[in-house]
């Protein structure tokens, strides 16, 4: 199904817009995955995360820009994708990212105790960041961790069978860092 393959649109110019481009090491990243798919589109998504990840682990307007060039689709075309997949940034993030998954295994073994306790711990809720842009909390949906629940993935590391003792061990590493 193709879906939001919507011709570009003109945008007022906007002022002190940061640009945004791949390093030379990256862009050999960027030809190593548009040699893997068969077109430039289908490579929408790999790109996309390699874009978030240059770009402190968010997905601008700028990035989205950028990528719609690079792969000659429209700029509102990419900023679909990038809104409808959850694991795209559309604001910056804290240095480190907190999923606790809240589905059924999980939520059978304790994830709502785990998600206040972290909530408690940081003083902030779900969504949210600490004020020192250290971690942003979010819920995950299914892991693929629910024989080992209740889970949470730390930046691309995954914690389970969780406990309050082990998650304050993993947060206070990460406010230490
Ligand atoms: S339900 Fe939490 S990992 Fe599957």
């Amino acid at each position: 199904m193709q879906c939001c393959v919507l011709p570009g649109r003109h945008r007022p110019e906007v002022t002190n817009r940061m640009a945004f481009a791949l390093s030379d090491e990256r862009i050999k990243e960027f030809a190593e995955i548009l040699s893997r798919y068969p077109n430039k589109m289908a490579a929408c998504i790999p790109v996309l995360h390699l874009c978030q990840e240059a770009n402190d682990n968010w997905v601008s307007d700028e990035v989205t820009e950028y990528v719609a060039e690079k792969l000659e689709l429209s700029a509102a075309h990419v900023k679909g994708v990038a809104t409808f997949y959850s694991l795209f940034n559309r604001e910056k993030p804290g240095k480190h990212q907190v999923w606790v998954c809240r589905t059924l295994s999980c939520a059978l073994r304790g994830s709502e105790g785990i998600i206040s306790h972290c909530e408690k711990r940081l003083g902030i809720k779900m969504g949210d960041t600490t004020p020192d842009g250290k971690i942003t909390l979010r819920t995950a949906e299914c892991l693929a961790a629910c024989g080992t629940a209740p889970a949470m993935q730390v930046n691309k590391e995954y914690h389970e069978n969780l406990t309050p003792e082990s998650v304050d061990a993993v947060l206070d590493k990460l406010l230490a860092d």
